[in-house]
């Protein structure tokens, strides 16, 4: 497939002088999400309801391996600063196993329309949401569905998130996702002051589950586990900060991931004007001070540090598609789905809620709300704004992926 037309505002040219001053004054919503502005960048992009059945596959034609993300969007409770696909928490227990069905459903559909299980998966994520919450029984429904449509190398590692909660609560269902081969588990501590915890709607994180959440993981035999921190929230001081970063230290996982709050779309968006650029950039210096000197490792601007040598960290899934702009499939409600040319939102992506997503699915139709064909320029926007999670752009990826170089 060929890229897009360029349409009219990717064509044209700005000062990076300018760029660079917006980025500073909207520094809340300039980060390594792509695209920001719907509207105005994607518009001209987009294919009509009516086409994008069968337009989807198309986009999929030569590409031999991808990455796979499925989606999870249930939670225990809801954090008033989570960003995330998640549905109220009251349906969890009646919606579950459906949704589960659901997505078996659209893992044959695109088998059905792209012979997935001709496609090589480099990566498979299990995200949310929590999806630990929900029961091993399904999360194994899910690996078998990769397993029957799609190729998975034993050398990919599968990853999942879970909470302090879960995993302090539930020692078996850890043991049970690993003998699954799941390689990789992140767990979200965010942060450790139990005020600020209460006053953001976080409950169960504090220190001495994390410690029992820890033990559990490691005794299930997991050699590759992330901690989740944030920080940039209003009222989180430089030394709870700090003593935040002490913690996760302390809990000794292999990886800490730091994720900057971005407020846009979260029930605590207005909070946002109460936090500084200032603040935010003492916060990622003293966290790469703190880490660094505990062994942990991250390139300027990386989100993920590391302590294991020759490993970046994050999910194999996510590594591919930074480094070398790799498509992706993603499954479930609101998931995000890259091919070369074409980027396509699930529904629920904005109104979090199941039924679109469900009617779809049972009508046999791909559950896709939003698709966009894509120019090169708007392509390349997306990989350049991805690369930033890692600090770095890989110039001859990017030269692969676009046949022309970066410069
Ligand atoms: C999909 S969540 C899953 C983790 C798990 N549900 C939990 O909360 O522990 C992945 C991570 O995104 C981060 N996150 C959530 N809301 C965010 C926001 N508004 N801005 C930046 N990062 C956010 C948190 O660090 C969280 O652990
Ligand atoms: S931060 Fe995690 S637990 Fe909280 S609502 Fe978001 S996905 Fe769920």
């Amino acid at each position: 497939m060929k890229w897009n037309i360029t349409s009219p505002v990717d064509r044209q040219r700005f000062d990076p002088q300018d760029v660079f001053e917006a980025g500073v004054a909207q520094h809340h919503i300039a980060n390594t999400a792509y695209p920001i502005g719907h509207i105005t960048t994607m518009r001209p992009y987009k294919i009509l309801r009516q086409q994008i059945d069968s337009f989807a596959p198309q986009a999929w034609e030569g590409i031999d391996e991808l990455g796979l993300y499925v989606h999870i969007p249930f939670c225990e409770t809801r954090c008033s600063f989570c960003e995330y696909t998640v549905v109220d928490p009251r349906e969890n227990q009646s919606a579950e196993d459906s949704y589960f069905d659901l997505l078996l459903k659209e893992f044959e559909m695109y088998d059905q329309r792209l012979a997935t299980s001709h496609k090589q998966l480099i990566g498979f994520d299990i995200g949310g949401g929590t999806p630990t919450v929900a029961k091993v029984e399904n999360i194994a429904r899910v690996i078998e569905a990769a397993h029957r449509h799609f190729i998975l190398p034993s050398n990919e590692t599968i990853s999942i998130e879970t909470t302090p909660k879960i995993a302090a609560r539930e020692p078996q269902k850890i043991r049970a996702l690993k003998s699954l081969g799941i390689g990789r588990i992140s767990m979200g501590v965010q942060i450790i002051q139990p005020s600020l915890l209460k006053a953001l709607g976080r409950t169960g994180s504090a220190v001495n589950l994390n410690f029992a959440a820890r033990d559990h993981i490691r005794e299930a035999g997991f050699q590759k586990f992330n901690v989740d921190l944030m920080y940039g929230f209003a009222r989180q001081s430089l030394k709870a900060w700090g003593e935040t970063l002490a913690h996760a230290i302390e809990l000794g996982p292999d990886y800490v991931t730091l994720y900057r709050m971005r407020y846009k779309g979260t029930r605590v968006a207005a909070q946002a004007s109460n936090v500084e650029l200032a603040q935010v950039n003492e916060m990622s210096a003293l966290a790469k001070e703190m880490l660094s000197a505990a062994g942990y490792e991250a390139n300027p601007g990386k989100n993920t540090y590391s302590k294991i040598k020759g490993d970046v960290g994050t999910s194999d899934y996510l590594r591919d598609r930074v480094i070398h702009g790799t498509p992706y499939i993603g499954y479930g409600l609101g998931a995000q789905s890259l091919s070369h040319q074409t980027l396509a939102y699930n529904s629920g992506a904005a109104g979090k809620a199941l039924k679109l997503y469900q009617q779809k699915v049972e009508a046999g139709q791909l559950p896709i709300q939003d698709l966009y064909y894509l120019s090169r320029e708007a392509a390349m926007g997306k990989m350049i704004s991805v690369s930033f999670y890692f600090g770095e752009m890989n110039l001859n990826s990017f030269e692969k992926k676009f046949g022309i170089t970066l410069e």
